[in-house]
């Protein structure tokens, strides 16, 4: 028989957001006229915006030409949205990104995941807990893990986020080679300052680290003094790579579009001692495994920066900070304690008492037919806690809050 991945045996059985739905499905199964509301895997439900939909209409017309038809792209992305990215979500702040330091790709999962392709399989990784699972498991996958005891991995060092610290983690103090910060923070919806972001950077810099940094979720920032790139922080271009999304910004969950930047200024070392740059090794690894996000969508994603886009894009932004607060204020009336959802879709909840999170997911669901996420899926730290998004519909947000308002903690 065929030998497998012994790394991929090491796993849990279920990844957390497929386990959740599983679980959900059970219930559904068992009770099939509750009217499940559901806010737990963090995807979004307002239709894609008119400029983005009217791009890909006319980028599918495009097609019926020899003249305008598009095969491979190019597999870094169209140079047309490299330019926008580099102009808008860069230059405008103040940050010099060139397009040949951006890639393009089919979401920020696929890059977060696949990064670690380039990095020695010795390397040791710290991440901050709770954690977007992506980032762990494909560190199992590769290798890089050690083994679970106690739901922690031997060679991964965890950086507690809690109320206890305010959501902010300590600096390491195991030398990771690999550090990954993801702000605004999933799963707890919390953020670290510039003041705050700019000592990861030090930190960085100072002990030869590299740091993952996905911020998915920027275009939630609403805090002047909470960066939307780590670029924004002097130095950071040295030791940082940033993986960004389409996905929570403008709906594109179904579409797939996301990019990363990797500055050539980024280096990293072979086990010769020579110095290899980091975006050529991206670039080979994207152009040997990866044949370019679809042309119809990179049209899509260019639409967005055009006044039109940015504008219903925004309203959209909008929308889901309005759920946001209602959540945040709901819940609050609830008796529960809150966090996140200022600068950022999702709120984190204290379980109440000593409730376990999983626990707090079955009382929900039964008792309100509310589906979120338990905090325990995302890390160790993450027990006793629970995130619900706010990317709902608007009417559905107002009821749930309605519903667990009813259960009187
Ligand atoms: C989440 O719910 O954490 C996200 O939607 C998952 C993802 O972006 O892959």
């Amino acid at each position: 028989m065929i030998k497998v991945n012994d790394n991929f045996c090491k796993l849990p059985a279920g990844y957390l957001f497929s386990e959740v739905a599983r679980r959900i499905e059970a219930y559904r199964k068992a009770h099939p006229d509750a009217a499940i509301i559901r806010m737990g895997i963090g995807d979004v439900t307002c239709p894609i915006c008119q400029a983005a939909v009217d791009a890909m209409h006319r980028a599918a017309d495009d097609q019926l030409s020899e003249f305008t038809f598009h095969g491979y792209g190019p597999e870094q992305g169209y140079a047309f949205l490299r330019e926008k990215i580099s102009e808008y979500d860069y230059k405008k702040r103040g940050i010099n990104i060139g397009i040949d330091e951006i890639f393009i790709s089919d979401g920020a999962k696929s890059d977060t995941g696949n990064i670690g392709d380039i990095l020695s399989p010795d390397c040791k990784v710290a991440v901050t807990d709770p954690v977007y699972p992506v980032y762990v498991d494909t560190n199992v996958m590769s290798g890089r893990a050690g083994e679970l005891c106690d739901n922690k991995w031997s060679r991964i060092e965890y950086l507690p986020c809690t109320a206890e610290n305010n959501f902010v983690p300590a600096l390491p103090v195991g030398n990771p080679d690999v550090i990954y910060l993801c702000y605004p923070n999933n799963p707890t919806g919390t953020t670290l300052n510039r003041k705050q972001l700019a000592e990861w950077v030090e930190y960085a810099i100072g002990h030869n680290a590299l740091i993952m940094f996905d911020s998915a979720y920027e275009a939630y920032i609403t805090d002047d003094d909470v960066p939307h790139s780590i670029y924004e922080i002097p130095g950071a271009e040295k030791v940082a790579i940033e993986f960004r999304s389409y996905s929570k910004t403008a709906g594109f969950t179904g579409l797939r579009c996301g990019y990363t930047v990797v500055p050539k200024s980024l280096k990293g070392v072979d086990s010769n001692g020579a110095e290899v740059s980091l975006n050529s090794l991206w670039n080979r690894r994207q152009c040997t495994k990866f044949n370019g996000a679809s042309y119809i969508v990179q049209r899509a994603a260019e639409a967005l920066y055009t006044p039109k886009g940015q504008k219903q894009v925004r309203e959209t932004i909008d929308y889901y900070m309005r759920n946001a607060c209602v959540l945040r204020e709901g819940l609050t009336e609830a008796g529960l304690t809150v966090f996140g959802g200022v600068n950022a879709p999702y709120i984190w909840i204290k379980t109440p008492g000593d409730m376990s999170s999983w626990d707090f997911f079955d009382l929900l669901l039964a008792e309100s037919n509310v589906a979120g996420t338990p905090g325990s899926g995302f890390g160790p730290s993450g027990e006793g806690y629970f995130r619900l998004t706010a990317f709902g519909r608007y009417e559905n947000t107002v009821e749930a809050v309605e519903r667990i308002k009813k259960l009187k903690f």
